[in-house]
């Protein structure tokens, strides 16, 4: 079977590279994936695969699989573009022709991809065992997430789903391999908003002011004891502070200072603790300096965290189709968000990511650059797999 099934990624490997770049081509934003999801239905309508349209923009494609079963196994793609405006001579012939969206983040060659998995499933249809899903979902870059909007419709709780599989191109790993973990594979990135108040007033007359400067920088400074001093050193987080503004010239004291940043947890404890270590810092330095706060907290995707028996499939059958220098296990997990974690609540289900960078194709810039490329081989790769893991699991 595991011959057969690279047999047709190769029949139907020019056809991916083809819809990527056409998808490429034709990019829209979270939410508006409006003509992207008009093209894949009628690309599941030439394939004779009915979809539901559980949300407004994406589908789920349906294959009914010969042999009865209660098996219901979900394949996730991602549809939506960016807000950048792409760079880079290597995609020059298939340039996005949207001013300043772009797919920039590899999400046209998950979906070119997953159509490419259903037209090999439907070659094997005789083979599989009850019934898959091809999630195409929209709205992965913008917060809330497509995924969380999908799963609060129900819509998969009611198909009974047994497990689920995402992927994501990755830059930083060679065409031909495969990289996964069981347990945290990608974190839960929330954002913090803060505003430190103090009293402006003049340079020279500090003593009349509460300098929210200083403020800031005791704040600044005390929020990187809370992960070598509050977190529990076995569990990994980050907080970074990515913005600081406040004041206007040399001599006078600002009136309050702005800060952006972000949290990056595994646990839904670590997070709690960090939000409420973030506030009682803040609450302190600003108290005993006779200022006032604002703090936000804001949510983000939960993390993603492989369950066993589906990131061991990933690695076996990786291992099966191409052989144990394709595999690689992840040592450590990424400190990166990805609202695939929202599926991974209701059902097990593991994430992995398919090599797609390479000197050769200009493919090693990070994701979201403007420059970012995926390798065609990509394909060869990830078409395989996905079907395999439909076909050759329990
Ligand atoms: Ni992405």
């Amino acid at each position: 079977m595991h011959a057969r099934i690279k047999e047709l990624a190769l029949k139907y490997f020019q056809e991916m590279v083809g819809t990527r770049k056409y998808l490429h081509q034709h990019p829209e934003l979270s939410y508006q994936e409006f003509e992207t999801t008009k093209y894949i239905k009628s690309r599941l309508d030439d394939l004779g695969i009915p979809y539901e349209s559980p949300l407004e923009t994406g589908c789920v494609g349906i294959i009914e699989g010969a042999k009865k079963s209660d098996r219901v196994i979900a394949l996730r793609a991602d549809i939506d573009a960016l807000p950048i405006q792409e760079e880079g001579d290597f995609k020059k012939e298939f340039y996005s022709k949207v001013e300043g969206v772009a797919h920039c983040c590899g999400h046209d060659a998950h979906t070119s991809n997953l159509l490419g998995v259903a037209t090999i499933l439907m070659e094997l249809r005789d083979e599989i065992e009850g019934r898959v899903l091809l999630v195409f979902q929209p709205g992965e870059e913008r917060l809330p997430g497509g995924g969380k909007l999908l799963c609060e419709t129900g819509y998969l709780q009611s198909q009974n789903v047994s497990a689920v599989y995402g992927l994501h191109t990755s830059p930083s790993h060679a065409p031909g391999t495969v990289a996964t973990r069981v347990g945290p594979l990608m974190a839960s990135p929330d954002e913090i908003e803060i505003e430190i108040i103090g009293k402006g007033g003049h340079a020279a007359r500090a003593h009349e002011a509460i300098d929210p400067i200083v403020l800031a920088s005791q704040f600044v400074s005390g929020v990187q004891s809370i992960i070598s001093r509050n977190v529990d050193p076995t569990e990994s987080a980050v907080i970074t502070i990515g913005k600081i503004e406040g004041g206007t010239t040399y001599n006078i004291i600002p009136e309050s200072v702005k800060m952006l940043g972000t949290v990056r947890t595994f646990s839904k404890s670590t997070k709690k603790l960090i939000e409420q270590k973030l506030e009682a810092l803040l609450k302190g330095i600003t108290e005993a300096a006779g200022g006032s706060y604002t703090f936000k907290f804001k949510q983000g995707y939960p993390a993603v965290i492989n369950s066993e028996q589906e990131a061991l499939n990933v690695l076996e059958q990786t291992n099966a189709l191409f052989g144990e220098d394709a595999v690689i296990d992840l040592e450590r997990p990424s400190m990166a968000g990805e609202d695939f974690a929202f599926y991974q609540e209701h059902f097990p289900g593991a994430f992995f990511f398919v090599g797609s960078g390479s000197e050769e194709s200009d493919s090693t810039y990070v994701w979201h650059h403007p420059k970012y490329n995926v390798d065609d081989r990509f394909f060869l790769t990830a078409a395989p797999l996905m079907a395999s893991l439909v076909l050759n699991t329990k």
